[in-house]
């Protein structure tokens, strides 16, 4: 068959390779330490799991509203008030098959041919491949280490043309971690308020994956003039481990979500009324597991980053959210493998670490930032210890 030319733009999820790589080697009776994929460790909570099965048993189990349950909509209007001081309206809120569908539905309906979408380095990997899949033009912004892999208010300025229809923010980030604070979010609310033509889709995934006592903020609570063109995404896959159960929502301009609901109908459909049930729990339920597990995944951090900046060549940033460490790998480029072969990218450091520390990680580069590498910790404290000094050993071995 003769594909579509639109697979010419797009390559498949970096991260998804890795751990195709990762599982090929296993398969051959090695034993990998995968830390490529980026999900909750834990099970989902027990009260969310029999509110799933309540929903089997009360014949909850037919198509639902295309955009989502009255009851699971009141769930997410409720967190936004609860949590993010952000009123809504049903009609602002849309319920998809995950936070990345989420994502996808508002490119497809709101991107025309070269529209520009300003996403920041490092970046997920799926924003630019969904971007140019929606016959959109990512225009990347580079960051620092030094600046946190945070986005300077000039910097967004510079990257701002006619074309521009959105700015993608994601904090606490994947890669990095880092999280934007309220004085940070302000600096670059000043500059979107003077580009009203500019939307900005707030991906917070990751909200409550959030460590140092530091206080989750999203730009359109900060921001009550950006809220009509935002578009907050969130979702219950990192907060109640439920990646498996793919709901995510939207919240934002009436008739973007409109014409969101209108692009599902003609795709997916409604998500699993199931799913749907046992989000409702997650949301309206006892909210201790949140507490518990970013304990957990801090006390991770801590243990993670201080075994790798003990690493001759290796330096890693303190991030303050998500469960993942984007350290440099740079200091490795010229040395050589036992085998002789020199490392010479971030691609070559990652594929040394799974040949020869028997360690799945991402390298940098699928994520706009050369000379790194991502790490995922939402792996028990035995695996991550033994990891990393599987990578100890291996990078003393460069020479
Ligand atoms: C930044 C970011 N946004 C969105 C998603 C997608 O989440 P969901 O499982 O809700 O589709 C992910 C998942 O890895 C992510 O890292």
């Amino acid at each position: 068959m003769n594909l579509s030319n639109i697979l010419t733009r797009v390559k498949p999820s970096p991260t998804i390779a890795v751990s195709m790589k990762a599982a090929e080697l296993k398969a051959q009776g090695k034993n990998i330490i995968s830390l490529g994929m980026g999900e909750p460790d834990f099970d989902t909570p027990q009260n969310i799991k029999e509110a799933a099965i309540n929903a089997i048993k009360n014949g909850d189990t037919r198509y639902t509203a295309v955009d989502g349950t009255n009851t699971l909509k009141e769930a997410v209007i409720k967190k936004f008030k609860r949590e993010n001081n952000l009123d809504y309206q049903k009609n602002e809120i849309i319920i998809s098959v995950g936070a990345k569908h989420v994502i996808y539905n508002a490119l497809v309906a709101s991107l025309n041919e070269g529209d520009e979408v300003i996403i920041p380095a490092p970046y997920w990997v799926s924003y630019p491949d969904m971007v140019l899949l929606c016959q959109g033009q990512p225009v990347v912004i580079e960051t620092t280490a030094k600046n946190n892999f945070k986005v300077s208010p000039q910097d967004l300025e510079s990257k701002i043309t006619s074309k521009t229809k959105w700015l993608i923010l994601n904090s606490p980030s994947n890669p990095t971690g880092s999280c934007y604070n309220e004085s940070e979010l302000k600096e670059l609310a000043k500059v979107l308020i003077r580009y009203p033509h500019v939307n900005i889709m707030s991906d917070d995934i990751y909200e409550h994956l959030i460590f140092d006592n530091l206080k989750f903020t999203t730009i359109a609570q900060i921001e009550p003039k950006l809220k009509d063109r935002t578009l907050v995404v969130n979702g219950v896959s990192k907060a109640y481990a439920m990646t498996g159960w793919r709901i995510g929502y939207g919240a934002g301009n009436k008739e973007l979500i409109k014409a969101m609901s209108m692009i599902q109908s003609q795709s997916t459909s409604c998500s699993t009324s199931i799913s749907q049930a046992a989000s409702v729990e997650a949301l309206n339920g006892n909210q201790d597991y949140i507490l518990k597990s970013s304990k957990v995944f801090q006390a991770r951090r801590d243990m993670v980053v201080k075994m790798l900046n003990k690493i001759n060549g290796i330096e890693c940033n303190v991030p303050n959210g998500a469960f993942y460490v984007f350290p440099s790998c740079y200091g490795f480029f010229g040395k050589k493998t036992p085998n002789g072969q020199e490392i010479k990218s971030d691609n070559d450091f990652a594929t040394y670490l799974l040949e020869e520390a028997l360690v799945a990680v991402v390298p940098g580069s699928a994520f706009g930032s050369a000379g790194f590498f991502r790490m995922s910790y939402a792996a028990s404290e035995d695996f991550l210890k033994d990891a990393l000094i599987r990578i100890e050993s291996a990078c003393n071995k460069l020479k």
